[in-house]
């Protein structure tokens, strides 16, 4: 899928396979990382980049991931015990796709450990982030088709950190959410990050389709205006 197919979609939603192809293509980033490689799927989308990175305690790749590295060990692990300098050969990360373990604490770290390697026009992508039901968006999973929690990390980043640029695009099947004026420099006091999450930990999932929308600031797969919304680069 390129970008100029992903412009005419509007009867039906593109996956976010397409999405994620179509930025691959617009960013050209020089890296990737992607946390939760799973099949390596959406790995493969990203061969283009010079340095390609997963990471997964437990991946069962099935499809050509190239000279993609890919680490099997937890994100968290991977960002406490790698040297990301020598991973990315001293340049910060240029995209990022969230999508390992799916309650919404972990993706929040995930996140804030992307945005320290990263540099301001950098763009990540987080998975599932636009929520069914309760039942799918449960912590705990108990059918086949799962989102977790992951929509709660949208209003916490937005609390944590009011500086990002956070959208979710209407992809099939549960969006994909696009972050983006990072800045690396952003600590967040852990104190204030363990209360956002115990604050958002007990938040309903609102019951009706706007309200789903609105918690995770969902807009329309328009090419253009995603393109427009992304940083400049050189
Ligand atoms: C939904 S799958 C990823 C799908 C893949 N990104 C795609 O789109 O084709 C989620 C993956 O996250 C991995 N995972 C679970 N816990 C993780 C963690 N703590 N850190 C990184 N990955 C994790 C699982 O092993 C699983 O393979």
């Amino acid at each position: 899928m390129i970008a100029s197919e992903l412009a005419g979609q509007t009867a039906t939603k593109p996956h976010y396979y397409q999405l994620l192809s179509a930025l691959h293509a617009h960013l050209r980033p020089s890296n990737y990382i992607e946390i939760g490689v799973y099949k390596g799927e959406s790995l493969n989308l990203a061969l283009g980049s010079d340095v390609v990175v997963g990471v997964d305690p437990a991946p069962i790749i099935q499809v050509d991931v190239g000279k993609a590295r890919v680490f099997e060990m937890t994100s968290d692990d991977f960002f406490a015990k790698m040297d990301l300098g020598q991973i990315f050969a001293g340049r910060p990360i240029d995209f990022a796709f969230i999508d390992g373990l799916h309650l919404f604490e972990y993706t929040l770290r995930d996140f804030f450990n992307v945005q320290k390697h990263s540099a301001r026009s950098s763009v990540v992508a987080a998975h599932d982030c636009y929520a069914w039901d309760e039942v799918t968006s449960s912590r705990e999973r108990v059918t086949d088709f799962w989102t977790g929690d992951v929509w709660r990390m949208i209003p916490a980043l937005q609390q944590l950190q009011p500086g990002l640029e956070v959208r979710t695009v209407d992809v099939h099947p549960t969006g994909l959410c696009l972050i983006t004026n990072l800045d690396p420099d952003f600590n967040v006091d852990q104190a204030l990050f363990d209360a956002t999450v115990e604050q958002y930990m007990n938040t309903r999932l609102p019951s009706t389709p706007e309200g789903r929308a609105q918690v995770c600031n969902l807009v329309a797969c328009d090419w253009p205006r995603i393109v427009e919304s992304l940083p400049r680069r050189n």
